[in-house]
């Protein structure tokens, strides 16, 4: 669906073209996670990173179940805002020499995209609860709880801890 053959006609065509665009991006999340499980030496983050993997496998689940109930094939599209985020994140991931200074930066990365899931998954539930979808809209509040208390965990892990611990890292 290109941004000027004019395919959405309609609230809900806006509404399945959002959804497409949240679903491959949880898809594209589902696969940069095991990489910055990978890099990241704090225990906590480690484990942290590998509990978001599971929930946001689930968060394709529920999305496909949204698909279905809006009686749509479950597919994704191209979502240059997502790429973008994980595609920074490697590249400054990968210039990053010290350790815990790199723990600070996945959690910079990490949280840019639970922003940006954050914001989608707002504008879905309003959008379903005005369309009369709040069965789409109760699902998606899931997926919402659980980017919010990432978003909330990390923060709490790089104020108390990892910042600090990076700052030491300083030459
Ligand atoms: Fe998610
Ligand atoms: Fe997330």
């Amino acid at each position: 669906m290109g941004l000027f053959s004019r395919d959405i006609k309609s609230m809900d065509d806006l509404f399945v073209h959002t959804l497409r665009d949240i679903y491959y991006a949880e898809n594209q999340i589902v696969k940069a996670l095991p990489k910055m499980i990978d890099k990241a030496s704090d225990p906590e983050l480690k484990n942290g990173f590998d509990k978001h993997l599971k929930e946001s496998e689930g968060h394709v689940r529920n999305l496909e179940e949204v698909f279905q109930l809006m009686k749509t094939e479950p597919r994704g599209v191209d979502c240059p805002a997502i790429d973008g985020i994980i595609e920074e994140a490697e590249e400054v991931a990968g210039e990053v020499d010290d350790k815990k200074m790199l723990d600070a930066a996945l959690i910079a990365a990490a949280q840019a995209v639970e922003h940006y899931e954050i914001t989608r998954y707002g504008t879905l539930i309003t959008w379903a609860k005005e369309l009369g979808r709040n069965d789409c809209g109760e699902i998606m509040k899931r997926n919402l709880a659980d980017e919010k208390a990432t978003d909330e965990k990390l923060t709490q892990m790089a104020e108390s801890r990892i910042n600090l611990a990076a700052e030491e890292a300083r030459p």
